[in-house]
């Protein structure tokens, strides 16, 4: 059986390589959201662009979303305010969460930082309590480095 470590590596392998030589940033946004989507089936994932100071969805899997998130707001304005990855075992429990889905029970979010600037946020949502830790975390803000290195 599989681990999540093993997981996100192959995950990674694959994002490189779909990645590589295709300079669309669109489609590489959308490409990585497939890949992590199919090897985890996350509930939701996709990522947040920073747009004139705000955050406005971007490619994703999953149910239709919250289309704009601003500064320090819910959980992804919160990430992108903070700069860091922010992990959330209970969403019932973080003051301000956006709800884009009923069926949404953990969440993680992680910045995407370019020049020391968040450029974009990672989103996931799970429908089960408790679903992310520091494993999701050290693997999905490399998947964050590499995204950085799109631009
Ligand atoms: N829950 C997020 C909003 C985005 S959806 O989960 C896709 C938040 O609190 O920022």
């Amino acid at each position: 059986m599989s681990t999540k470590q093993q997981d996100y590596q192959e995950a990674i392998t694959e994002i490189t390589g779909v990645v590589s030589g295709e300079p669309d940033l669109i489609a590489n946004l959308s490409n990585i959201t497939a890949i992590i989507k199919q090897k985890f089936n996350f509930w939701w994932v996709g990522f947040y662009l920073v747009k004139e100071n705000e955050l406005v969805l971007g490619p994703f899997q999953g149910p239709v979303a919250c289309t704009r998130i601003k500064k320090g707001k819910g959980v992804c304005g919160t990430s992108w305010q903070k700069k860091e990855t922010i992990i959330v075992p209970d969403v019932h429990e973080f003051p301000g969460h956006i709800a884009c889905s009923a069926a949404s029970n953990s969440e993680i979010v992680v910045p995407v930082i370019h020049d020391n600037e968040v450029s974009m946020v990672l989103d996931i949502d799970s429908v089960d309590y408790n679903t992310f830790d520091e494993t999701d975390k050290k693997y999905l803000e490399e998947i964050a480095v590499i995204t950085a290195g799109l631009f």
